[in-house]
């Protein structure tokens, strides 16, 4: 991947047909690493929480596409009436290359329209390319500590 294909990125919504990559994506190593819930679901627990998380009124979702390849996804769930949670996580083939900051630069506009809300992110403190990559989407770090899902973690807010 060249930084040319970053134009030929898209946002597009998650179907019903998306739920096998999102369970190769949910499996991956480094995604697994970096979520404040490492163990990996079985095919019958993905099953049923695509089935309860399509469903739920109060999350968007957008796969991210490079040409006509659905590589990522990016989902936001509303926290508040005024903040809403932002993840991001893109198949290792197209990682360091620039298109986290892209996907999450035009997700937040997508974000603020739908809930007029600010938009959070919840980052473990080992995981440096989030970091970096919320940082160049705009992001700005916390100074405050913060605890998600018991673990200590570093706040970003857009
Ligand atoms: C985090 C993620 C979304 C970043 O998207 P990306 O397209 O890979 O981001 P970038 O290519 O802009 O890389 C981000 C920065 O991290 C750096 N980086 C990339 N891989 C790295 C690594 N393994 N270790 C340290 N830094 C790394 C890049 O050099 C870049 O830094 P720079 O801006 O100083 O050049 C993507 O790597 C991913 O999906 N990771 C797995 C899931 C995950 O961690 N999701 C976030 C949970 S909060």
């Amino acid at each position: 991947m060249d930084s040319a294909s970053l134009l030929d990125f898209s946002l597009v919504p998650v179907t019903d047909d998306d739920r096998d990559l999102l369970y190769r994506l949910a499996l991956d190593p480094v995604a697994r690493l970096w979520s404040f819930d490492p163990t990996a679901p079985t095919r019958k627990q993905h099953e049923a929480w695509f089935a309860a998380w399509m469903a739920r009124p109060d999350c968007a979702r957008w796969i991210v596409r490079l040409g006509e390849q659905r590589v990522g996804l990016i989902w936001a769930e509303r926290a508040h009436q005024h903040a809403a949670h932002v993840s991001i996580n893109l198949a290792s083939s197209v990682r360091g290359n620039g298109l986290g900051p892209v996907a999450l630069r035009a997700v937040v506009p997508l974000i603020r329209q739908e809930w007029d809300a600010v938009v959070l992110a919840y980052i473990l403190p080992g995981n440096t390319a989030s970091m970096r990559c919320f940082e160049r989407a705009g992001f700005q770090c916390s100074p405050l500590a913060v605890t998600y899902k018991g673990r200590e973690a570093r706040l970003y807010a857009a």
